[in-house]
């Protein structure tokens, strides 16, 4: 009973503190994500939101809206711009689709494994990207997360990507991945990461873009016959704060929410670096047919997307020469 008196002491303090400076004001902070509560990235975000209310003696606080609870990707990117919604993680892919230079990540095979693709997201050039995003998007991108390398789950046999060809294929939407697979024949077909377990069950779609992490854990392997191992995209996350947030922010807490942020993102960097192998052994040890293959898999597509891409964003070069320096 002590200690919680003396917390609560503490915590008004900081509170009284934070109101007669007038350098800020306490807030309750939303932050909103697609993924299910389980899911590392829900989990970093609660984490944060803990170290954030610790950090300043409860001055602040942060609820987290997991599972598309707040809308789609796109409409919390139009929230953060609005100052409707303070802070979110979203798929580097929503980002892309309002500024296309992030499309460059997802340049086929740019990562070797998903330690490369760790690195890459820590380059001066991933860097720079963010520091553009409160004028070219209306947020401020504090760090990179991660979900992963690409992979394939399909209905039926597959034994080369003829076999995809006018496969209904299930990809999360955005421009570069839909590019990928109509240069590839495959029948790309848009839908966001809550409705992709009863697309796959109920045949709504042949196959899936998957990463290893969710083929394992949400079982989308049982829904199918053959998984492909192709590591053929990175796919990087970003946590954002609305810019219009942002500017009535101290120092002190823009410095705390940086710093806190980008602490329990690079924890979600770590644990994909770590587990993706593991992930893919599981599913491997399953006994469902499983192929690795490499980006000769994909005959000419790789370069059909760089020409396409090398027009839709300039910093496709820049990004590939910063990958080859990451090696
Ligand atoms: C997806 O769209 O496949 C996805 C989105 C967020 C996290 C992981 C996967």
């Amino acid at each position: 009973m002590g200690i919680n008196f003396i917390k609560s002491v503490s915590g008004a303090v900081a509170v009284a503190a934070l109101l007669v400076s007038g350098a800020a004001s306490a807030k309750d902070f939303r932050l909103g994500l697609i993924t299910p509560p389980s899911h590392i990235w829900s989990k970093a975000a609660e984490d944060f939101g803990a170290d954030l209310a610790k950090a300043t003696d409860g001055a602040h606080t942060l609820q987290v809206f997991p599972s598309q609870q707040l809308g789609n990707e796109a409409e919390m990117m139009q929230q953060l711009q609005t100052g409707a919604l303070d802070m979110a993680f979203l798929t580097v892919a929503e980002v892309s689709n309002r500024v296309p230079d992030f499309g460059a990540f997802y340049a086929p095979f740019l990562a070797d494994d998903i330690g490369h693709a760790g690195r890459i997201l820590q380059s001066d050039l991933a860097a720079s990207m963010l520091s553009d995003l409160p004028a070219k998007a209306g947020v401020v991108g504090v760090a990179y997360g991660m979900a992963g390398l690409r992979q394939i789950v399909a209905k039926g046999e597959v034994a080369s990507a003829a076999d995809l060809k006018g496969k209904k294929l299930r990809i999360t939407p955005f421009a570069p991945i839909l590019d990928f697979y109509n240069a590839l024949g495959a029948a790309p077909t848009p839908m966001p990461l809550p409705a992709v377990y009863d697309a796959l069950a109920n045949g709504q779609v042949d196959a899936i873009d998957m990463d290893a992490e969710l083929i394992w854990k949400l079982k989308y392997f049982e829904q199918a016959e053959t998984v492909i191992v192709s590591n053929h995209m990175m796919f990087p996350m970003v946590g954002l704060v609305s810019a219009r947030v942002w500017k009535d922010l101290s120092e002190e807490d823009r410095a705390t929410i940086s710093e806190l942020m980008k602490a329990r993102l690079d924890e979600v960097v770590t644990t994909f670096v770590k587990m993706d192998p593991e992930w893919l052994q599981q599913v491997e040890d399953t006994g469902t047919p499983y192929t690795e293959v490499g980006a000769e898999f994909f005959g000419d597509v790789p370069a059909q997307w760089d020409a396409i891409w090398s027009e839709k964003s300039s910093v496709l070069g820049e990004m590939r020469a910063a990958a080859a320096a990451a090696k």
